[in-house]
């Protein structure tokens, strides 16, 4: 019996990074899993990885800055498995831009991948997580939500909206026995690290 048996998890993000190490270890915990990501290709090639040793996982591919997609994420994950327990909001983008250098369009999007995310989210599977009985919602932000950086002002403000707006969610819908926590990582070796090398 595994601690999670029987649960149902949407990630965002996981083709690959902290994401795909996140849907890894739902799923060895027991829980089925759907795999989401902007990047279709990458998501469909290492869902038909896992799905060869392991069943309980679909892929649906979502913007998670577009309402409608994220609608469509939660409608997906509640019809292919059946409930909803578990979201994980670990999509993200970083913008290694000065204000000087970045557009409104470069703010607007750092801001709606990183942020508008974990308010659509909730929005959209909040009332599957209530009739479950309760569940968790994971928001990676970062140690960019306490400390600041250089050459990333909208991606260090978006990781401290979102330690805040995990902080927000967690008073709401605490007393519904939904957990809110934020996961703030350090360096870790990912492709996304890889264009923060050197801006730390
Ligand atoms: N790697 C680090 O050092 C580090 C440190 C702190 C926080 N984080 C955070 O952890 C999370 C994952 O980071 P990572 O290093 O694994 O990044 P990554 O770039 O390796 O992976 C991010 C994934 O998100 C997907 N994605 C990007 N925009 C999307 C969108 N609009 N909709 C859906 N999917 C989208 C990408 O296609 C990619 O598969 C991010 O929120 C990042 O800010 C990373």
């Amino acid at each position: 019996m595994n601690q999670l048996d029987g649960k149902v998890a949407v990630v965002t993000g996981a083709a690959q990074g902290i994401g795909l190490g996140i849907a890894r270890a739902l799923l060895s915990a027991g829980a089925a899993v759907v795999i989401s990501d902007v990047n279709g290709t990458e998501g469909e090639r290492v869902v038909a990885e896992l799905v060869a040793t392991d069943g309980r996982v679909a892929f649906c591919q979502t913007d998670v800055a577009d309402d409608s997609a994220v609608a469509n994420l939660i409608e997906f994950a509640v019809v292919h498995f059946g409930r909803l327990d578990i979201v994980v909001n670990n999509a993200g983008v970083v913008a290694v831009q000065t204000v000087e250098e970045a557009s409104v369009a470069d703010w607007d999007r750092v801001m709606a991948v990183n942020v508008r995310s974990i308010f659509l989210t909730p929005k959209y599977a909040l009332p599957h997580l209530r009739r479950a009985g309760g569940g968790a919602i994971l928001n990676v932000a970062s140690v960019s939500s306490f400390f600041g950086q250089q050459h990333t002002p909208a991606y260090v403000a978006s990781k401290g909206a979102a330690l805040m707006l995990t902080k927000s969610l967690a008073v709401d819908y605490g007393p519904e026995h939904i957990r809110v926590n934020a996961l703030c990582p350090g360096i870790t070796d990912t492709p996304c690290c890889a264009i923060m090398r050197g801006h730390g």
